[in-house]
C-alpha cells in the first residue's frame, strides 16, 4: 500500500488551466437524449460554463420501450431513413464551440443527430462530441463524425457509462477543466505501461468488473495499468467467447438479460477500461471495439 501511494503522488500530476482565451468564445450545448442520461451530462456542462442549451427533438419521439425502439430503428435502417426532427432554434453562425451531445445506438450517435448532422454546415466550428451508452461507443461515433462533418474541428470528446452516471459530475469537471473550458486543478494521469499477459489475479478484475453485464463474455488476454487518484486503471485487450443468445445491449437504464431476436456486434477483439478504487469492487468504464 505504502507503494502504491508513493506512485501515485508521483504519477498524477495536478494540473492548472487557464482559459483566458476560451473566455471570449460563444458555446452552445446541443444534445439527443431518449430517457435523460445524456441530457444530465448536457446540463453539468451548461451549467458549469455559463453556456446556451438547446435539445434536439424527433418529431415523432421514440418514445417507446427498449425493444420497440430497437424495431423502429431496424425498420428506419432498412428504408435508409433517420427520422425528422423540429428546428433547431439555435442559430449554429453564432457559435465557436458547439458540446454535441447524443446517446450511443447501435455503436454512433442517436438519429436524430443523424438527422441534424445531415442539414447543418459546421465548418470552421470546434466541436465536443460528448455521450452516455451501455458499454461504450464515443470512438466509434467520432469517427462517424468526422466523416460527416469532414471541416468541423472535433475536439478531444467525453463519454460515460448509463451505470456510472453518479461518476459524471466529478468526471466532467476534470474533462472540461483539463481541455481549457473551465479554470481550476485536474489531474493530469500518467500513460499506461506496455501490455503484459494477465495473470490469475487480472483475470479475477476483469471477470470482476464485466460479468454482470449482459452484452460482455470475453475473455481478457493482455492488460496495461496505471495509477489514478484512489486506485488503478487497467486497460485490457480481450476477445469475445462464444455467446449464443447474448443480448446486443442493454435496455437503457437497466442490465436485464435481453431478447434473443437483437443481434450482438461482429466478435472481435476489444479494450476494455477497468477501474479499481481502493477497497472498492472493479468498474469498467468503457469498452472500444
Ligand atoms: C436503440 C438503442 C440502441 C443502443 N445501442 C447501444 C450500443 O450500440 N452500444 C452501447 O454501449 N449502448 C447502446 N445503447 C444504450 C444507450 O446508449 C444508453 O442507455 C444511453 O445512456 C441512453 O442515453 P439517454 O438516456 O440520453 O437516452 C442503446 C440504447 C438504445 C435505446
Amino acid at each position: 500500500m505504502k507503494t502504491l501511494k508513493k506512485i501515485i503522488g508521483a504519477a498524477t500530476v495536478m494540473v492548472m488551466t487557464s482559459t483566458a482565451s476560451l473566455n471570449a468564445q460563444k458555446v452552445l450545448v446541443l444534445y439527443y437524449s431518449q430517457t435523460s442520461n445524456t441530457k444530465a451530462v448536457a446540463e453539468e456542462i451548461a451549467t458549469k460554463l455559463n453556456a446556451d442549451i438547446e435539445e434536439v427533438v424527433a418529431v415523432t419521439p421514440y418514445d417507446g420501450d427498449f425493444k420497440a425502439t430497437i424495431d423502429r430503428c431496424m425498420k428506419e435502417r432498412e428504408k435508409g431513413t433517420t427520422p425528422k426532427i423540429k428546428p433547431v432554434k439555435a442559430n449554429i453562425a453564432k457559435y465557436d464551440v458547439i458540446f454535441l451531445g447524443y446517446p450511443i445506438w447501435f455503436g454512433t450517435y442517436a438519429p436524430p443527430i443523424a438527422t441534424w448532422l445531415g442539414k447543418v454546415d459546421l465548418s470552421g466550428k470546434k466541436v465536443v462530441p460528448f455521450c452516455t451508452f451501455g458499454s461504450g461507443g464515443l470512438e466509434s461515433s467520432v469517427k462517424d463524425l468526422a466523416a460527416k462533418q469532414p471541416k468541423a474541428e472535433i475536439l478531444e470528446g467525453y463519454g460515460v457509462r448509463a451505470a456510472r452516471m453518479a461518476a459524471m459530475p466529478a468526471e466532467v469537471d476534470q474533462f472540461l477543466k483539463a481541455n481549457g473550458f473551465l479554470e481550476g486543478a485536474y489531474v493530469k494521469l500518467q500513460d499506461f505501461s506496455p501490455q503484459r499477459a494477465v495473470t490469475d489475479t487480472d483475470t479475477k478484475i476483469f471477470d470482476g468488473a464485466v460479468g454482470d453485464y449482459p452484452m460482455m463474455n470475453a475473455k481478457a488476454i493482455s492488460v496495461a495499468t496505471r495509477p489514478i487518484p484512489y486506485g488503478i486503471e487497467y486497460k485490457f485487450i480481450a476477445v469475445d467467447k462464444p455467446r449464443d443468445n447474448a443480448p446486443m445491449t442493454p435496455p437503457p437504464g437497466g442490465d436485464k438479460p435481453g431478447d434473443k431476436d437483437l443481434k450482438l456486434p461482429p466478435p472481435g477483439e476489444m479494450t476494455v477500461f477497468v477501474t479499481v478504487a481502493n477497497g472498492e469492487k472493479p468498474v469498467f468504464t468503457k469498452v472500444i471495439r
